[in-house]
Parts: structure tokens; C-alpha cells; sequence
């Protein structure tokens, strides 16, 4: 059954992840987009919480009660009518496989590309989960007060390396020390870069893309530049689709610079627009569950274990699916059917303390957890059984060899090698031949929370052997012949008994492949 005043309040609900290469600009866009919703009064904010020397906030003051950092996993505020809810991913050393499960608990997609480099690695393989997803992804050229690469090739690029096609809803006049201005189609009006008039920055374009007053700015070549690329797109470029953006075959392309807030507002109120308010989840039995089902349910995305000794609880991060969340309700535990009260429930960046008490369908929770939780998990109310469909296995690209330190302590060791390997903490294999415990990771750091976990919470001091990149491939069984095993490969088998090769390099897997051309290699995610 649903609810109209659920299905409203689901409604305003956009739940997002940014995805972007270091660098490229994603903590700086976040910051404008905080600085729209009211949420910090000064830029700079979220930057010096990054290094460490963020003092007078609110965010800290939970951080220190709790002892704990949670407070910029999710960041909630309203704008226009819309409660946002902004997942963070983490880059740099942080990059871990819980980067990858956030796009798991997100409606739609950020991509911040530097506009100088294009396309760089990490952004690529973030885009790739939510391609694999089918979710939309809106686009933000940043750093457009620098020198820029030329649009077009951009726009190209989109489409040669990524394979989705771009919709440019804007286009940059200039770029670096010539920056004129965007020429907006879409709100059919070009946006000065340096206005005159603070207050009223937007020239209006009559329908065939003229301005409909005299101004100087037709007189200035990269004007005339823009205007021409903007009139050749409209003519022979890919019309917009809201079906293929909705599907993330399309991705309306917005040019901007967050450094400067130029163009930002201007792309965050298109993407409100076209952005998917919450969407159905299915479970393992193919059933539909829909936002503004009474019942409330959700899923574990993300366990954030603490790094401080002195606080061994851990937070379980649960995308809500469906229902209301209110403190202190009894919800039911799918994996193992216990019952539970969630009463101890971090609240995130929200306005009021309300907030939380009230999340629903697209809004995340913060469970404070002493081991109930695994990554995947479902909790539910009501007597019919929901569970989730499962969150998919990315492929690790680093690998430690990892061994108990005294070898008097396996007991140890086994629990929590196996405990951490459950909640999908890292990825363990095991080596056909020897028998050695492998473990595999997307980011170093999932290897240092390991180890440091097996330590404090299992007594069991680890010993790591440094592997390093190795290219993970699946091979199916039927196809397995042990003598495949080379010096250039290490045969292993992952915790569901399938065996997959991990290849020294991609030189290694060439080889293989042609050396045996019938052999089916695979990869995760
Ligand atoms: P990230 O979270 O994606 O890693 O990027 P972040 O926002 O931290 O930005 C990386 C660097 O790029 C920062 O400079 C930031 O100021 C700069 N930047 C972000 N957006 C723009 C933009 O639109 N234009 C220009 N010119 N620069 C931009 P930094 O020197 O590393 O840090 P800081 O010392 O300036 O804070």
C-alpha cells in the first residue's frame, strides 16, 4: 500500500554521488553546493576539514562526541524544494571498495572532469559501476577559468572513452584569462562571466539563439566562436533524450568553474530538474519494492569501522529503500531474522535534529553497530520477508599475501580473517598450490583498516607481503588446467571455490590469451 504523504516527501528526495579524478575539483563543487544549501557560510570549509585543521564546526563537535568521522560520508540540506542527499566517495588513499558500494545507494551520478585533462583513470572506473547501474550521470567541465581544452574534443571524449553521449547543455565563451561567459541553451540566455550588473548576470537569447539586445559581446570572436559550435551541435548533434539519460546513455554536459561558483548554480538547478527523485529496488526473489511502500526497509552499503582504539564501534550506512524511519523502531535483520531496535542512529548533515527521525525512501542512516551488521544486509518492518538483491563483487586490483604473526594464534586469525572477509572489508583468495592466504583490494587502505582491525578487535597481529598490482581473472572451471599456472600468473581460488588467475600485468594476460585463444577469461566489476 502507499502513502500520499510519503510519496511526497519521497519525492523531493535527490540522492547523488560526485565522481571525479583527484583533483579535479569535487570537494570544491561540494563546498558550493553546501554553500546553496545553507549548510556552511563560507567556502574553505569542508577543504580545512580535509586537512585536518577544521575547528568551530558542528560536524566536529559529533565527530569528537562520537570519535568517530561519519559526518562527510552523507551530506543532507534542502534547496528549491528538494531535500539533497550527497554521498561521498573517496578518492586519493581512501579509495576502497566502499567508494565502489556508495554508487550502489545513489539515484543519479556527479561526473567533475577537469576541464584542462578530460577524462582521467579513476573517474573512469567510477563511471563504469554507474554505467553498469543504468543510473543518470550529469556532467560539470570544471576549472573553466584556466585555460581549457577545446569543447568539442570534450564532448568527444564522452563518447571515444567512456561511451555515453554528451548533451551539452551550455558552452563555454573562452576559457582561462578570455572567459566570456557560458552561451546556455537550455535556458536560452548567456550567462557573463564578469557582469557589469552583479545581480542580473544573464543576457536573453530570442529562439534561433540571438541575443535580443545589443551588447558588445557579439563583437568578441570567442563569442562568435561559441555561438557557432552551439548552432553546429543544435544542428547535427545528438538531440536531447531524456529516456537515454535516464537509462546513463546520455549525460547532459554543464561547463563551469567551482573555484570561481561560476555556472554552478546554473547546473545544479537543471540537474534538480531532470535528476530521479528515488527509484524501485528489486529483491533476490524479483519483487519490486517502491519508495513509498508503508513498510519501511533498506540495505547496508557501507560499514565504516573506527580507526581510534578507545572506540571500537563501528557504523553500519543504510540506504533507505522504503517506509519511514523513526528512532527507536524494531526492524527485523533479513540474514539472520533478528529482531532489532534502532535506536542509536548517527544523523548526518542534517538542519534540525527532525531530520533523521523522519528519513525515508533515498535518505541514509548511520546505525551505530557492534557486530550486527554485514555489508548487503537488509532490515525490514512488517511480516513479509524483503531481501535485497546482492551488491555485486568488484575485481581487486592490489593483493597482500597476508599470514598470522605467531602461528600459535590461528584460532584468532581465522575468526577474523573470516568476519572481516563477510562484511567485505577486503577480498580473500587462496593459492591453489600453496595454500596461502591472498587478499585482495580496489584501495591500499582497506588493507591498513584490516590490519588494523584484525589487531583490536581480534587480538591478532597480521603479517602483510606486499603483492602489488595484478590483473584478477576469472576462468571457468571446465576450461581449468593447473599446468595454465605460470610464473607470470598465480592460480587461486576466491571464497565461493572459483578459480581465477591473477596475471602480473596485462603483458601476462595477453600471453595467456594467446596461448590458450578457447579460454574464457572474466572479470568482475
Ligand atoms: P578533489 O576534491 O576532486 O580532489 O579536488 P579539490 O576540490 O580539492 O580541488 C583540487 C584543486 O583544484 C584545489 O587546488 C582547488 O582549489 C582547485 N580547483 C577546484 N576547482 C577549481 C576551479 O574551478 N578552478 C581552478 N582554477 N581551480 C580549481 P589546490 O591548490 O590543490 O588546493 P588549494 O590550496 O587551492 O585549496
Amino acid at each position: 500500500m502507499s502513502d500520499v504523504s510519503l510519496d511526497k516527501s519521497v519525492d523531493k528526495r535527490r540522492t547523488f554521488a560526485i565522481i571525479s579524478h583527484p583533483d579535479a575539483g569535487k570537494t570544491t563543487i561540494t563546498e558550493q553546493l553546501l554553500l546553496f544549501g545553507g549548510i556552511i557560510r563560507q567556502a574553505g570549509t569542508v577543504k580545512a576539514k580535509k586537512s585536518g585543521n577544521f575547528a568551530k564546526s558542528d560536524w566536529m563537535e559529533i565527530e569528537k562526541k562520537r570519535g568517530i568521522s561519519v559526518t562527510s560520508s552523507v551530506m543532507q540540506f534542502d534547496y528549491a524544494g528538494k531535500r539533497i542527499n550527497i554521498l561521498d566517495t573517496p578518492g586519493h588513499e581512501d579509495f576502497s571498495e566502499d567508494t565502489y558500494r556508495t554508487l550502489m545507494a545513489v539515484d543519479s551520478a556527479v561526473m567533475v572532469i577537469d576541464a584542462a585533462k578530460g577524462i582521467e583513470p579513476q573517474t573512469k572506473k567510477l563511471f563504469k559501476i554507474c554505467k553498469m547501474r543504468g543510473i543518470p550521470i550529469f556532467t560539470f567541465m570544471n576549472k573553466l577559468d584556466r585555460d581549457s581544452r577545446d569543447p568539442m574534443e570534450l564532448i568527444s571524449q564522452l563518447e571515444d572513452v567512456l561511451g555515453i553521449e554528451g548533451y551539452p547543455m551550455n558552452w563555454p565563451i573562452g576559457s582561462g584569462k578570455v572567459l566570456r561567459g557560458l552561451y546556455d541553451r537550455y535556458n536560452k540566455r548567456v550567462e557573463l562571466y564578469r557582469p557589469e550588473d552583479k545581480d542580473n548576470p544573464y543576457l536573453p537569447l530570442d529562439d534561433d539563439g540571438n541575443l535580443t539586445t545589443d551588447n558588445e559581446i557579439t563583437e568578441d570572436s570567442v563569442y562568435q566562436d561559441a555561438k557557432e559550435s552551439m548552432d553546429l551541435i543544435t544542428e547535427a548533434g545528438n538531440p536531447f533524450d531524456i529516456d537515454k539519460i535516464k537509462r546513463g546513455d546520455q549525460t547532459p554536459v554543464f561547463f563551469g568553474s567551482a573555484l570561481v561558483n561560476f555556472g554552478v548554480q546554473t547546473f545544479l538547478d537543471a540537474y534538480l530538474k531532470f535528476a530521479p527523485a528515488p527509484n524501485v529496488h528489486e529483491t533476490q526473489d524479483d519483487e519490486i519494492v517502491k519508495p513509498d511502500d508503508e513498510e519501511f526497509s533498506g540495505f547496508v552499503f557501507k560499514i565504516q569501522a573506527n580507526m581510534n582504539p578507545r572506540h571500537r564501534d563501528r557504523i553500519a550506512f543504510v540506504r533507505v529503500c522504503s517506509g519511514k524511519f523513526s528512532r527507536g523502531m524494531d526492524v527485523t535483520l533479513e540474514r539472520n531474522q533478528k529482531s532489532l531496535r534502532l535506536s542509536n542512529v548517527t544523523e548526518f548533515m542534517a538542519n534540525t535534529r527532525e531530520n533523521v527521525q523522519n528519513a525515508v525512501a533515498g535518505d541514509i542512516i548511520g546505525l551505530y553497530d557492534t557486530g550486527n551488521f554485514q555489508i548487503g544486509d537488509t532490515i525490514y518492518t512488517g511480516k513479509k520477508n524483503i531481501n535485497f538483491k546482492k551488491l555485486p563483487q568488484f575485481t581487486p586490483e592490489l593483493f597482500v599475501k597476508v599470514s598470522a604473526k605467531n602461528v600459535m594464534k590461528q584460532k584468532s586469525f581465522h575468526k577474523g580473517i573470516n568476519q572481516l572477509v563477510q562484511e567485505g572489508a577486503v577480498q580473500l583468495y587462496t593459492a591453489y598450490t600453496t595454500g596461502d592466504y591472498i587478499l585482495g583490494a580496489v584501495g591500499q587502505l582497506q588493507f591498513e583498516v584490516f590490519q588494523f582491525r584484525m589487531q583490536n578487535e581480534y587480538n591478532s597481529e597480521v603479517v602483510m607481503e606486499t603483492m602489488g598490482h595484478k590483473t584478477a581473472r576469472w576462468i571457468n572451471p571446465d576450461q581449468l588446467d593447473e599446468k595454465m599456472s605460470s610464473s607470470r600468473n598465480i592460480l587461486v581460488k576466491d571464497v565461493h571455490d572459483e578459480p581465477l588467475f591473477l596475471f602480473e600485468n596485462a603483458f601476462a594476460e595477453r600471453w595467456f590469451k594467446d596461448k590458450y585463444p578457447d579460454v574464457e577469461l572474466t572479470s568482475k566489476l
